[in-house]
């Protein structure tokens, strides 16, 4: 109800629609209607009723469900939740379909790579997808460089940014990143019964005082940005995709919009460290470096940190 009600306000943005004529077309009581806009001026819509109707003033820059259209089912909105990757995981054991989405206004243990904690402070957008894709976990490795490219051409061409991707899935502008990636994925007889990537894309938070190196795009273009375009404009281009029967072309792609290659670059684990000249990312997402002794050798995981 909530979305068909917004909807038929969008589409007189800044006009009156009266009680009478939004009863009918919602086939609810005008009382009805009233109680619906008072709930969605609590959620701060700006809605202005009168002795003409009602007129949508403004929308909040807000993700819920409703707002996605023909996407609203698989929107799981939460205003506060420890982890989305929490969630996500728990609805992914639980059977829920390919591309559905937990997104959360604020986390309260978000999670980064190797353990770290991602601060998740409000107007961040912070969400998990999850993915049903039929293939062995060598594989694994296409689907989340396919995420990191899209949201990357997404910020270069909505946008106008020069956003680059830095091994294995960081999103970068001038050296300062506006983007982390987190994937988690279980196996049933070999193969990936879900896949979930979990995203944390700085738009009109301010990292900056938790991670001095990092960026927004609210920053970078120096005005408030819709998450929920954003959300759209990623979910529709990843859909597009991966429906291409050739998902060999990923990596090649992505490489072309890297920071990482030709250059000295050190990776780092928890327990482990590799130095060399990164000379290329295999098929699997590997990435390669030539070491001092000109052996190659292929790093899966870790920080990478690019040497001066
Ligand atoms: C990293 O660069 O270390 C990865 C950060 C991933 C953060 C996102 S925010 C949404 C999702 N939920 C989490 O707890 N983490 C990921």
């Amino acid at each position: 109800m909530k979305r068909q009600l917004i909807e038929l306000l969008q589409k007189k943005p800044a006009k009156f629609i009266s009680g009478e004529e939004l009863s009918q077309k919602l086939g609810i009581s005008r009382v009805s209607v009233w109680k619906h806009i008072k709930k969605l001026q609590e959620l701060s819509y700006q809605i202005e009723s009168g002795s003409k109707g009602y007129k949508l003033l403004n929308s909040p820059d807000s993700l819920y469900p409703w707002e996605f259209g023909e996407k609203e089912e698989l929107i799981h909105y939460f205003r506060e939740v420890d982890s989305t990757m929490t969630e996500a995981k728990r609805l992914a054991r639980r059977g829920c379909p390919p591309f559905t989405v937990v997104v959360a206004e604020r986390q309260t243990k978000g999670r980064g790579r190797l353990r770290r904690t991602w601060f998740s402070d409000e107007g961040g957008l912070f969400f998990t997808l999850v993915l049903r894709p039929n293939i062995p976990a060598t594989m694994m490795s296409r689907y989340t460089f396919a995420a990191s490219l899209c949201l990357t051409l997404i910020i270069q061409r909505e946008l106008g940014i020069e956003a680059r991707v830095k091994w294995p899935n960081d999103i970068l502008v001038n050296d300062k990143k506006i983007c982390g990636m987190l994937a988690e994925m279980e196996m049933e007889s070999d193969m990936v019964s879900f896949l979930n990537i979990g995203i944390g894309l700085n738009v009109n938070n301010n990292p900056t005082i938790e991670e001095p190196n990092s960026a927004s795009l609210c920053s970078l273009t120096g005005k408030k940005l819709s998450r929920k375009k954003l959300l759209i404009s990623f979910l529709d281009q990843m859909k597009l995709l991966l429906s291409q029967p050739d998902l060999n072309r990923i990596i090649p792609e992505w490489k072309q919009h890297t920071i990482t290659l030709n250059k000295t670059v050190k990776v780092v684990t928890n327990s482990e460290e590799w130095e060399g000249f990164a000379v290329d990312i295999d098929e699997s997402g590997a990435l390669v470096l030539k070491q001092a002794d000109d052996s190659l050798k292929r790093v899966y995981f870790g920080d990478c940190f690019h040497q001066a």
